[in-house]
């Protein structure tokens, strides 16, 4: 290639379509899995308000409802959750693994890494294709709950307790972590949440899952893509980080100062805003009732710190369409069922593995590989100097 004398003019602009940071208000694809109305704070499921299956339906059926694309029957539902069942268990070589992991690892990153592990079983057989990538994404599914929960359960020196079959997905958990059989109330809270995470869009994490599966990869390696980009504290590593800060400032009373020099140094709040929403998530309503009922005496300080930064962050950023998003109380509901703050993201990531499966299987029927350019803003004609001469 005559590559001396090719000289290029300049960057040009028409070179590009259209330029938006971050993306923002661009869609790259059309979905039926879910829609959300920023401006008045409404989040549907395949057309179904979320505040109504938060009411009615299981973790689950809206997780079938997602991934099928409509609700279940009685009988679809019991092998969806039979499905799910079958690959609860971790066998012996999943624990030794789990056991041979660092104490100190966040469950995040066990989580990737189990994900990944799980890939290996497939021997480099695995078949792009609706068949495989839904078994690949119910095996994931089936197992995230049993590897975080033996983790915790591996980190504090105990053994990982075998799944009980008769129990939910969300009171399996729960059994599984604790090693006590939890109360329905319990049960059901942690099943609301599950269902309340879910799916929410083109979320970064989502986003990821479909850039990864738009090559032609694999549910595991999709699914690793999605836990990777949910772990950052600008999305779902955010409701680990609200605690965090809610125990730092410690006390209603230490709100005020805390959030001045916060904000005057233009620091993101942790637990506010949204890309789309900007009224309050429709999430952080449901789970806010939640946190107030659950919260004991306890954490009632805490609690309390939270409304104060509520009413502070409303007056100086409500303006600016900034509310509490999903992730400021999801933790105070986690925090009530016993579960340590370094999980709550990965609780998070197994609700969310039903939006990121239900996304890959839906953008496998018209996939197109995301290819996005950069606006190159770095010299051209540069002469190449050797390395003796520089
Ligand atoms: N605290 C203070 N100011 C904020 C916050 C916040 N939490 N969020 C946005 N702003 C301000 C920004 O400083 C910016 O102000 P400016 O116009 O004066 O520069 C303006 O609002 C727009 O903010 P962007 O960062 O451009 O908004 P973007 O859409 O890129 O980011 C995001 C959205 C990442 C969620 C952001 O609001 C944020 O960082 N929030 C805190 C982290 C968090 O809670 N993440 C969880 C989100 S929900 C989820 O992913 C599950």
């Amino acid at each position: 290639m005559d590559y001396k004398n090719k000289k290029i003019k300049g960057v040009l602009k028409q070179d590009y379509q259209f330029f938006s940071h971050g993306l923002e208000g661009v869609a790259a694809f059309e979905t039926s899995i879910s829609y959300i109305d920023g401006k008045d704070g409404i989040l549907i499921y395949r057309g179904i308000p979320i505040g109504e299956l938060a009411e009615r339906s299981t973790y689950e059926e809206t997780a079938y409802f997602l991934i099928y694309g409509s609700l279940p029957t009685k009988a679809e539902l019991k092998k969806f959750s039979n499905d799910l069942e079958n690959h609860i268990s971790l066998d012996t070589e999943d624990i030794k693994w789990l056991k041979d992991f660092p104490v100190a690892a966040h469950p995040m990153d066990v989580l990737n890494t189990c994900v990944s592990l799980m890939s290996l079983s497939e021997g480099g057989d695995y078949e792009i294709g609706r068949e495989s990538d839904l078994k690949a994404g119910i095996q994931i599914m089936g197992k995230m709950p049993s590897i975080i929960a033996a983790f915790d359960r591996i980190r504090k020196g105990k053994e990982p307790i075998p799944p009980d079959n008769k129990l939910s997905y969300a009171a399996n958990f729960l059994w599984m972590l604790n090693g006590e059989k939890p109360k329905e109330k319990e049960a059901r809270i942690l099943d609301l949440c599950l269902i309340l995470h879910a799916e929410h869009g083109v979320c970064a994490s989502t986003f990821a899952t479909l850039v990864t599966s738009s090559t032609m990869a694999d549910v595991y390696s999709s699914i690793v893509s999605g836990i990777g980009t949910l772990k950052g504290y600008l999305h779902g590593g955010a409701n680990e980080q609200v605690i965090r800060m809610l125990e730092r400032i410690g006390a209603p009373e230490n709100v005020e100062k805390y959030l001045n020099e916060a904000t005057k140094k233009k620091e993101k709040i942790m637990g506010f805003g949204h890309r789309v929403y900007k009224a309050l998530d429709p999430r952080a309503r449901i789970l806010k009732n939640y946190a107030r009922d659950l919260t004991g005496k306890r954490d009632e300080v805490l609690f309390k710190t939270a409304l104060k930064i509520e009413k502070f962050m409303e007056k100086k950023f409500g303006p600016k369409g900034i509310y509490p998003n999903v992730d400021f109380y999801s933790g105070f509901v986690y925090k009530a069922l016993g579960i340590p703050t370094d999980m709550f993201t990965s609780i998070f990531a197994i609700a969310r593995s039903a939006g990121w499966i239900a996304h890959i299987l839906e953008y496998r029927e018209s996939s197109r590989i995301f290819r996005p350019r950069g606006i190159y803003s770095g010299p051209v004609n540069v002469k190449y100097i050797p390395i003796k001469a520089r």
